[in-house]
């Protein structure tokens, strides 16, 4: 869990620190330092209570690993990636640079499975008050033998925190824009491989209470996905385009041949009537855009998203890629056919998700798995030994496919091979009525 920033209307969410960093594993409780531009949190485990190790976290040092961290208690190890320390601090109020209230308890951090307070691992008194400084001094405020005390705050007066103006219509329609500048910036050299689409791909939200059910594909943790469509990239790497609000969104670049080059595997999200806009796929947040020409894309009015296949919004293997190998492939694959081999390989509707997944020492499976940082040219599709043998010259056991069957495979694929992309049928239903009500798709 990495720390974000949002402007109190919704609007501008940003990463602040630790997207890829695993050591630490989760940063909670951030504060900002008194006349300081730098942040005092609690460097805690994933599975645990909130406790841990105080780091201090300078912004202008960047956002990933040590490099903008100090441990101002470095004798705790950052919980649950380093190990788990024998005694743990919390809920930091800074003071100024030096000086923090705590709370501290000199008992080990409990492990997930020791929370219930009737475990002794977890005991209800654990900690208490503290003045900690930066030269390590912990000075006992105040501590109850029966019940812990936490998250220390000073009564006395201060200034009003200023206001963010709200800049949103909350009554207007519920879509936006998104300018990106040039797509090819922060992709390094692509040898010859244009970008001439973007997929955008909305995330949806978990609605079941149940951990990894219903398995929406070959990670347990996958997020729901409703593949929205693609827009045109400008020959100078630009795009602009309608998109919705309130919908969480990712962006894949789609080159020459519609296969992803990039996914951007993290998130943004627009509000009613805000035009987003970026610089390339993907800046780093210490640059400006470029000031040259204005962007083609610009010089029209925004593009609107072209859904892709039947079955990909809603997203479902069984819409989108059963309807190709009922039509290609079953003839042969399915069990009891005359050659051995084609049969053991069934693509009937019932075992088809699994065959295909597994083909080539489980392939699609780990090229789909749950991954972290994105580099150009990690995508499922262009990867795949099942998209290569089903384009080797004269097709497989001449099995041509039409460039839309192609699609259908390539889209599954390169959105991570799911079953489905929502987590039950009434959120699929609510992907069906918004696409029979927006304004900022173009009808295929
Ligand atoms: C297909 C390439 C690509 C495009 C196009 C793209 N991004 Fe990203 N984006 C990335 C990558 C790569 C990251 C870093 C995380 C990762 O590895 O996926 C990222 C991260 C982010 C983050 C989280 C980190 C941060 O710095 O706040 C936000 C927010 C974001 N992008 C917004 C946008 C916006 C707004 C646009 C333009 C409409 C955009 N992105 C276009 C690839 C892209
Ligand atoms: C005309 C019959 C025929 C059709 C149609 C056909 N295949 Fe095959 N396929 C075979 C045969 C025969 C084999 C086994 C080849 C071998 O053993 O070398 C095979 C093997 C495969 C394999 C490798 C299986 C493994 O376990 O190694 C995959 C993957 C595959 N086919 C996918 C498909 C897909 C997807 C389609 C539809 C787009 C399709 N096939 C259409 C006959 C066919």
């Amino acid at each position: 869990m990495s720390l974000w920033s949002t402007r109190p209307d919704g609007t501008n969410g940003q990463l602040v620190y630790g997207n890829f960093t695993v050591r630490p594993q989760c940063v909670f409780e951030a504060r900002p330092i008194p006349d300081s531009h730098k942040l005092v949190f609690t460097a805690t485990a994933h599975h645990s209570i909130t406790g841990g190790s105080l780091a201090l976290f300078d912004r202008t040092q960047g956002t990933e690993l040590d490099e903008p961290l100090e441990r101002i208690t470095p004798e705790v190890c950052f919980p649950e990636t380093e190990c788990w320390p024998t005694h743990y601090y919390a809920g930091a109020w800074p003071l100024s640079e030096e000086h923090f209230l705590v709370s501290w308890a000199d008992r080990p951090l409990p492990a997930h499975a020791y929370m219930d307070i009737s475990d002794e691992r977890n005991p209800g008194n654990a900690s208490g008050i503290y003045l900690y400084d930066a030269f390590g001094n912990l000075h006992l405020l105040h501590r109850d033998p029966e019940i812990s005390s936490e998250t220390p705050i000073p009564i006395k007066p201060r200034p009003r925190p200023f206001a963010v103006a709200d800049n949103v219509d909350w009554d207007a329609p519920k879509s936006g824009a998104l300018l990106l500048q040039d797509v090819y910036a922060g992709m390094g050299d692509l040898e010859g491989e244009t970008i001439e689409q973007l997929r955008v791909v909305g995330v949806l939200p978990k609605v079941q209470p149940f951990m990894n059910q219903p398995m929406l594909g070959v990670s347990a943790e996958d997020t729901g996905k409703v593949v929205l469509g693609l827009v045109p990239v400008e020959a100078d790497g630009s795009a602009y385009f309608e998109a919705p609000s309130g919908m969480p969104l990712f962006f894949q670049a789609i080159d020459q041949d519609g296969l992803a080059l990039r996914t951007m595997r993290s998130l943004t999200y627009l509000q009613p009537e805000q035009t987003l806009s970026c610089v390339g796929c993907h800046e780093s947040r210490e640059t400006a855009p470029a000031l040259d020409a204005s962007p083609l894309a610009l010089r029209r009015p925004p593009s609107k998203i072209t859904p892709e296949a039947e079955g990909s919004w809603p997203l479902r293997f069984d819409t989108l890629v059963q309807p190709v190998l009922d039509n290609a492939c079953v003839d042969c694959h399915h069990p009891g056919h005359a050659d051995r081999n084609a049969a053991a390989f069934d693509l009937t509707p019932d075992k088809a998700y699994q065959s295909l997944i597994a083909y080539g020492d489980n392939d699609l499976h780990d090229l789909a798995f749950e991954k972290d940082y994105s580099e150009v040219g990690d995508c499922v599709a262009r990867q795949s030994k099942l998209l290569a043998l089903l384009t080797i010259e004269g097709g497989h056991e001449g099995v041509v496919l039409e460039e839309a069957e192609l699609a259908r495979l390539i889209v599954w694929m390169d959105t991570y091979a799911h079953i489905q992309g929502a987590f039950s049928q009434e959120q699929e239903q609510e992907l069906i009525a918004l696409r029979e009500s927006v304004h900022w798709i173009a009808e295929r």
